[in-house]
């Protein structure tokens, strides 16, 4: 049957919204309201502060909170807090922490901290009048009337650092941009920015309306498209890197010199071939990802700003780089990173705020470079699975107990397999195999359905 649209959706209690759910979506099958209620926390207001992150919220979704130990980063030791479901992204991490423990560790220097909004309109007329006028008139009024929200901020050492007048009329008829650049210190920013830009909006519209410059024609042209930060920080900038004398690489049987050469050539192939450089900046991002959910950041914004970033050359690239020189093998990334340590989730999720202390409270810029560094070590990790034993190896033995836990093993047949693959490579297809011989069944599906 057709399904009709819900009215007052939003202004259904919790249970209101599950029962609607079960009877519009699941033919009222209530074992639905036991998994979504399995997952409320106990604690009322616990329950209370995460229903109010968001909207039409009708449960918790988990997600594995790990610890990456034994990151030596600018000469202090750290352990790295990871939100991720994905197995194998947190042991490659402290696996790379550790391999470079012994070598250095990671270094990591801020580039720059400046982050972009753009009030995006449409203007009809004199451009060299527009220009000029917003020099020697809106940009004062913008700073201005600005003044009372950029207040707190200034005071932080932070605010608008630059305002320019964009011609874009090359690209697009008539379009034009205010572009602000701004320092937000330890904060995200984004609401801070956003504000500015919709009172630069309002002053822009209120001084070319009242300006005797401009003709009544011009004035009707003018046109708010919208206004709007950029997830893409160019100006925000950090770089992470690894090196270590080429000879300190032996890595098992593989001598120094060959692990070098192999590593090397898979970020060649990854800077020149975006196929690869897609992967290869995915589990990138599988280090990045995790710290920044970990730490009540908004992972889409660095997700977003990462891949731009990755573009920059005009073809999609690898984000991490290395080079040998006299005999210093150096392994890098540099990252636009948008972060906040104040503000947003950081104080109110009692996780997230676990998370900064883990990290020792850091502030906005030493935070940015401990998702570069999880980037690096996992880019590090995975890179050098792949050019020696292959990643098959270590990602299915993490994998086997997900398989495992599908196929409802019991905790002494889970031992059992952890022993019975010590020597053999873990498959989706052996697992099930051994699993039937030891429960004495022929086909897999005679066990529980899995998929
Ligand atoms: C998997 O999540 C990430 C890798 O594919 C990354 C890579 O290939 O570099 C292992």
């Amino acid at each position: 049957m057709n399904k009709q649209p819900v009215e007052g959706f939003s202004k259904l209690s919790k249970d209101g919204k599950i029962e609607w759910l079960v009877n519009e979506y699941l033919n009222g099958d209530d074992k639905a309201i036991k998994t979504l209620k399995q997952y409320w926390n106990n604690d009322e207001d616990l329950q209370k502060l995460h229903d109010e992150f968001s909207e039409n919220t009708i449960s918790n979704f988990y997600m594995p909170f790990g610890l990456a130990p034994n990151f030596l980063i600018n000469g202090r030791l750290y352990t790295i807090p990871m939100a991720i479901e994905e197995s194998s992204v947190v042991a490659a991490a402290s696996k790379a922490a550790k391999f470079w423990i012994n070598r250095g560790g990671f270094k990591t220097t801020i580039l720059s901290t400046e982050k972009l909004g753009h009030v995006h309109f449409i203007f009809k007329g004199d451009c060299n009048k527009l220009k000029t006028f917003f020099d020697e008139v809106l940009k004062d009024k913008l700073h201005q009337d600005t003044a009372d929200i950029t207040k707190n901020m200034r005071a932080r050492g932070g605010g608008i650092s630059k305002l320019e007048l964009i011609d874009k009329t090359s690209q697009m008829e008539n379009y034009f941009q205010i572009k602000g650049t701004f320092e937000t210190v330890d904060s995200m920013g984004a609401n801070f920015i956003n504000s500015c830009l919709e009172q630069f909006a309002k002053t822009l519209q209120t001084e070319i309306a009242t300006s005797s410059i401009f003709s009544d024609q011009e004035k009707e042209s003018l046109q708010i498209v919208m206004c709007i930060l950029s997830n893409y920080t160019p100006d925000c900038m950090v770089r992470a890197e690894v090196s270590c004398k080429v000879e300190e690489l032996k890595d098992g049987k593989v001598s120094a010199e060959e692990f070098v050469e192999k590593f090397t050539r898979a970020v060649r192939i990854a800077e020149i071939e975006p196929y690869r450089a897609t992967t290869h900046n995915k589990g990138i991002m599988n280090g990045c990802d995790a710290v920044v959910i970990a730490t009540g950041n908004d992972f889409r914004a660095v997700e977003a700003c990462a891949h731009t970033y990755a573009t920059k050359d005009g073809r999609y690239s690898s984000l991490t780089h290395c080079e040998v020189e006299d005999g210093i093998f150096r392994f890098w990334i540099d990252l636009p990173i948008a972060v906040g340590t104040i503000g947003g989730l950081t104080s109110l999720h009692p996780l997230v705020k676990l998370a900064l202390d883990i990290l020792g409270k850091p502030n906005a810029k030493e935070l940015m470079g401990f998702i570069a560094v999880a980037g690096l070590a996992q880019n590090f990790g995975a890179l050098r699975s792949l050019v020696t034993t292959g990643i098959q190896k270590g990602h299915m033995k993490m994998h086997l107990m997900n398989i495992l836990n599908q196929l409802e093993a019991t905790e002494e047949e889970k031992q059992y397999f952890v022993n019975y693959f010590k020597d053999k490579t873990v498959s989706h297809h052996a697992v099930i195999n051994e699993f039937c011989r030891l429960r004495g069944v022929s086909h897999p599906d005679e066990l529980k359905k899995i998929d």
